[in-house]
């Protein structure tokens, strides 16, 4: 039997334990207003931090944000550095909140990629918050999950180089420890404003058996009733695992 890591998450609940969200539609927002589309991504800084306290309120566990993906070094370069600056900004404005919330924060990505300054205050806020249980929000930095996979796939033979010379030996439970998420379960619900209907990279790996919500909102609009409508939907979700409705109700063991 194949073992798969999706085989542990039995239990459902009303509310998802992990919500991971591509937060889309920032730029369009703002062009539909005829403003630069900086100004969208400040609304959605907006947004995040509703967000965030929503989820907290309601009991969720892991909350993920898509904030900046490998991909997006293609956008013009000013784009990239109002994003950048917004991040530090953000990061360095909400620590203390973030705390009071009982938040924990985590970022995780390709991180070498950014400047001392950022990496420096990433680590200041993980640590400023590293007792925190309630909620652990993780942003996903110059993320990719194909990213995610490789590297998981490096350190793993670099701390069991045995494994290179019998790859039949390499399982699904030997890989998932060193994917950059490995202390989170897998996402429950994922989200994706904006309209599109599409994955882009996000946690490829993760998302096997995650339920999948698209939204036409954008995300500056998204607001505390969206979140409900996503997880009044996600509550109707019957999560089979690969089994049969009527063993699932206990009709059919
Ligand atoms: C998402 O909004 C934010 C980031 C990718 C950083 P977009 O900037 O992609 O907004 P649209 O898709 O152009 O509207
Ligand atoms: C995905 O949004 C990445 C983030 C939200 C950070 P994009 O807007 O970059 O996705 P594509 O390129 O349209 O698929
Ligand atoms: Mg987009």
């Amino acid at each position: 039997m194949v073992h798969s890591s999706t085989m542990t998450v039995l239990e459902t609940s009303p509310v998802p334990r992990h919500v991971a969200i591509i937060m889309d539609g920032n730029g369009r927002w703002a062009t539909q207003r005829r403003l630069p589309r900086t100004a969208g991504h400040m609304r959605g800084v907006q947004a995040v931090r509703r967000i965030v306290e929503a989820c907290g309120r309601r009991g969720v566990r892991y909350l993920t944000l898509f904030a900046f993906s490998t991909e997006n070094w293609r956008r013009p370069a000013s784009e990239v550095s109002l994003l950048m600056r917004l991040f530090v900004r953000t990061l360095e404005k909400e620590a203390d909140r973030l705390r009071e919330q009982d938040v924990r924060l985590r970022v995780v990505g390709e991180l070498s990629a950014f400047d001392d300054r950022l990496r420096n205050l990433i680590t200041q806020v993980e640590e400023h918050t590293a007792k925190c249980q309630a909620l652990t929000l993780t942003i996903a930095a110059n993320y990719g999950g194909r990213w995610d996979i490789l590297q998981a796939m490096q350190a793993m033979l670099k701390a069991h180089p045995d494994l290179a010379t019998q790859p039949q030996a390499i399982s699904e439970t030997l890989l998932s420890p060193w994917l950059a998420m490995s202390y989170a379960p897998e996402p429950d619900l994922f989200i994706r404003t904006g309209g599109e209907q599409r994955v882009s990279n996000f946690l490829i790996w993760q998302l096997a058996y995650t339920e999948l919500y698209f939204t036409d909102c954008w995300w500056p609009d998204f607001n505390e009733a969206s979140l409900d409508q996503a997880f009044h939907w996600y509550s109707q979700r019957e999560r089979r695992f690969g089994r049969t409705s009527a063993q699932l109700s206990g009709a059919d063991a």
